[in-house]
C-alpha cells in the first residue's frame, strides 16, 4: 500500500471508530438490538447484494437493526486495513467479512475470531456446505465462520460488438494466453482498448489468472505451498506474459476500481477484461444479455479449471452483540439468505440446498463448473495466502506498474514467498 492509501486507510479506521462510540453505550452492554456488519460492498452492484442478504435478514429478525458498515475499495482494498485498526483496538463490529482460505487462517491466528463449532452442530451447517469448503474453514478442529457464496475469479467479460469492429469473430475461445494476446493486439491497432483494468489489486487479480493460465493449475497450487519455484523459468515465462498484457490495457488504470474498469466493456469502450463473476452482477444490473450484450468465458488456457473464493462471516470475539452476530450468521446460512444474496451478487450459493434452478444462465454455467471443474484457491481474494503475503506481492505488482521491470517482479514475488510462506 502506498504512504496515500495507507493515510487514507488510517483516517477511515479513525472515522469508523468514531461511528462505533457513536452508536452510544449500548452495544458495550451487549442489550444493543444493532448488528454492525462490515464488508467493503459498499457501492453499485455489491451493495445491492448486500442490501438483498439485508432484507432476508430484517423479515428474519424484526427486532434487530442492521447497521452497515462497509468500508468502499473492491476486494477490501481499504476495508482490510480499517478492520485490523478497529480490532487491534478493541472495536470490532458484531460480524465482518473474511475470505474462506488462508486469509481466514490470518484472524483464526491472532485469536481475533470465535469457533463456531456449537452454533454448526446446533443449527445443522455440517451438513449443509460441502467438505472441501468447510474444510477451509477449520483449524485444529474448531470452524470460525459461516460461507455466504462461491465466487468464479478466471472469468473473461467480453463485448461481442467490439471484437466484431476490430474484426474478430465474438464467438471465439481461446486456449492459450498466446493466442489470445494475437488478437488483444489486433485490437489495439485499431484503437481500441484490448484490455480493461484499473488499480493495484486488479492487476493482482490479472497476474493470478496469467500465473493460473500458464504454469497450469498443479504448478499454480505449488506457488502456495512451495513445490513452484517463484525464481524459476516458468514463473519468468508467465511474467513476460504479464507484462505484455499490461501493455494492452488502459493507462489511466491508477485511478479506476473494478466497477470502472467493468465499464469499459460494458460502454463499448474496451474489448476485455478480466474480472471475478461479480462483474456478472454488474452486466445484469445494466440489464444487459448474456451472448448478445457481453460474453463470459474461462481466461484463456484455463478452462475445466475453478479458481475459486468464498465470502464468509465471523464472530469477532469479545464482539458488541453475540446474539445480534449470531442472528446474521442464521441469516447468511438461511436457504433464503443463499438465494437471494447470491442471484443480486453474481456469485452461487455455499450451500448445497438453495434452490438455484431460477439462478441465470451465466450462473448456471458457474454451478456446472463448481461441480466438475479443478478447483484452485485464489489469490486477489485471500484462499492462496495469508493477507501479509498478498500485500507483499500486492506492492511488487503495483511497483511494476510503474516500472515495467520483469526481473525486479519477479524478484520481489520470491521476496514475498520467502518472507511468507507457511513453514
Ligand atoms: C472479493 C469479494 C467479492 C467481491 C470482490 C470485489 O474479494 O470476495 O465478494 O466483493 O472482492 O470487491
Amino acid at each position: 500500500m502506498n504512504a496515500t492509501r495507507k493515510a487514507l486507510a488510517a483516517g477511515l479506521a479513525a472515522l469508523s471508530l468514531l461511528a462505533v462510540s457513536a452508536c452510544g453505550s449500548d452495544s458495550e452492554s451487549g442489550s444493543t438490538d444493532e448488528v454492525e456488519v462490515f464488508t467493503w460492498w459498499a457501492e453499485g452492484s455489491e451493495k445491492a447484494g448486500l442490501d438483498a442478504l439485508v432484507k432476508v435478514f430484517d423479515d428474519q429478525n424484526p427486532d434487530l437493526k442492521f447497521v452497515n458498515g462497509a468500508v468502499a475499495g473492491g476486494a477490501g482494498s481499504d476495508a482490510k486495513n480499517v478492520l485490523q485498526s478497529r480490532l487491534q483496538n478493541g472495536e470490532p463490529p458484531a460480524t465482518f467479512q473474511a475470505h474462506a482460505g488462508a486469509e481466514l487462517t490470518d484472524y483464526i491466528n491472532a485469536g481475533q475470531i470465535e469457533d463456531l463449532t456449537d452454533l454448526y452442530e446446533e443449527k445443522g451447517w455440517n451438513e449443509r456446505f460441502p467438505e472441501g469448503l468447510l474444510e477451509r474453514l477449520k483449524q485444529d478442529g474448531g470452524i470460525y465462520s459461516v460461507p455466504s457464496n462461491i465466487h468464479r475469479a478466471n472469468v473473461l467479460w467480453a463485448n461481442p460488438a467490439v471484437l466484431e469492429k476490430a474484426g474478430i469473430d465474438a464467438g471465439k475461445t481461446y486456449d492459450s494466453l498466446d493466442a489470445w494476446i494475437a488478437d488483444l493486439k489486433k485490437i489495439k491497432a485499431e484503437g481500441i482498448i484490448p484490455l480493461s483494468i484499473a488499480t493495484d489489486w486488479t492487476q493482482v487479480h490479472l497476474l493470478e489468472s496469467v500465473l493460473l493460465a500458464d504454469l497450469g493449475a498443479e504448478a499454480y497450487n505449488g506457488l502456495w505451498d512451495g513445490t513452484t519455484d517463484w525464481s524459476g523459468s516458468e514463473v519468468e515465462a508467465a511474467l513476460a506474459k504479464y507484462s505484455t498484457l499490461l501493455s494492452l490495457t488502459n493507462t489511466d488504470r491508477q485511478g479506476l476500481d473494478w466497477p470502472d474498469a467493468t465499464q469499459l466493456v460494458i460502454d463499448g469502450q474496451a474489448a476485455f477484461n478480466v474480472m471475478g463473476d461479480w462483474a456478472e452482477a454488474a452486466f445484469q444490473e445494466q440489464k444487459k444479455t448474456l451472448g448478445t450484450d457481453y460474453t463470459a468465458t474461462p481466461v484463456p488456457g484455463t478452462d475445466g479449471v475453478f479458481d475459486f473464493l468464498a465470502d464468509s462471516f465471523t464472530k469477532p470475539v469479545d464482539g458488541p452483540n453475540p446474539a445480534g452476530t449470531e442472528a446474521w450468521l442464521e441469516t447468511i446460512a438461511s436457504d433464503e439468505g443463499q438465494v437471494a444474496f447470491n442471484k443480486a451478487k453474481g456469485s452461487i450459493p455455499a450451500s448445497t440446498t438453495a434452490d438455484t434452478a431460477d439462478f441465470n444462465e451465466y450462473q448456471q454455467t458457474a454451478i456446472k463448473s463448481w461441480g466438475e471443474d479443478e478447483i484452485v484457491s485464489s489469490l486477489a481474494h485471500g484462499a492462496a495466502t495469508s493477507v501479509n503475503w498478498l500485500t507483499d506481492i500486492t506492492a511488487a505488482v503495483a511497483k511494476f506498474g510503474s516500472n515495467n521491470d520483469v526481473a525486479e517482479l519477479q524478484e520481489g514475488l520470491v521476496e514475498a514467498a520467502e518472507d511468507n510462506k507457511p513453514e
